[in-house]
């Protein structure tokens, strides 16, 4: 790491530390698991590095297909650089499947393939346990503006279209995802956050009968076990592919 890397900010997976050029962070992947509002928590040892190799992979995938994002390059296995960006307090969510809080939230039933994709947005605010908001709330509070949103949200449906192909290809299937933005020092949206099994659910597709294997952070929201054989496999399947 360079002379002056000051720890920014320390999150649930990842560690932010400032970068000699005033434009960039570096971002460490820790090995932490936390679910349910950190109320579980754990750590799996390689868990960091697995994601963070993962996510590099997606994040080029995405720049291939000019989706505007905060990634760089990698550092070393477990930290990557980045642009650095203002975070915009909100977890956008989408889902092609129905499963997690959808399904506690609705009499929708578990693993119902969606006619199209449902957008979830939630309120990135620990306190308040990341409650879903709507688009009034969100002008409400002035987050940001509606044409941002629209920009956003239009972002999500693009990259669920490149992300549903290339794990497809991979025998995965793209249940849903979480994605966070932000905007950059030229006040221009970026991608932020990670992609990764900590923030997508990817079921194996190589399965004979209709059972759920899912391949991703629910192995230990769910106490499936096995959480580090998953990603693992995820990240054999990516770099077979590549
Ligand atoms: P949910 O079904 O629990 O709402 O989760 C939907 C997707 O969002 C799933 O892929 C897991 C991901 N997610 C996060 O990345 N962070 C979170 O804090 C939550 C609640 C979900
Ligand atoms: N990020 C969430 C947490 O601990 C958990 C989840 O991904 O379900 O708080």
């Amino acid at each position: 790491m360079n002379n002056k890397c000051d720890l920014i900010y320390e999150g649930k997976a990842k560690k932010i530390f400032s970068h000699d050029d005033e434009d960039k962070v570096i971002i460490e992947f820790k090995d932490d698991a936390t679910a349910f509002n950190a109320l579980k928590k754990a750590k799996f040892e390689g868990k960091g590095r697995l994601n963070c190799l993962i996510s590099t992979r997606i994040f080029e995938l995405l720049m291939k297909n000019n989706i505007p994002n905060h990634f760089i390059r990698l550092k070393n296995e477990n930290t990557i650089i980045a642009k650095k960006i203002k975070v915009i307090p909100l977890e956008i969510v989408l889902r092609n499947t129905a499963y997690g809080s959808l399904c506690k939230q609705t009499t929708i039933k578990p693993g119902t393939l969606l006619a199209k994709p449902l957008i979830d947005i939630y309120l990135k605010n620990d306190e308040l346990n990341d409650p879903l908001i709507t688009r009034d709330r969100i002008e409400l509070m002035n987050i940001l503006e509606s044409r941002d949103l629209d920009f956003i949200i239009d972002l999500t449906l693009k990259i669920n279209i490149i992300l549903k192909k290339f794990f497809k290809n991979i025998q995965l299937q793209l249940v849903d995802f979480k994605l966070e933005f932000g905007y950059d020092l030229n006040s221009k949206i970026l991608l932020g956050d990670e992609i990764s099994p900590d923030n997508c659910r990817l079921w194996d597709l190589n399965q004979k009968d209709d059972i759920i294997v899912s391949l991703d952070k629910d192995r230990f929201r769910n106490d499936l076990g096995g959480l580090i054989e998953a990603y693992s496999e995820i990240n054999r399947r990516i770099n077979d592919f590549i």
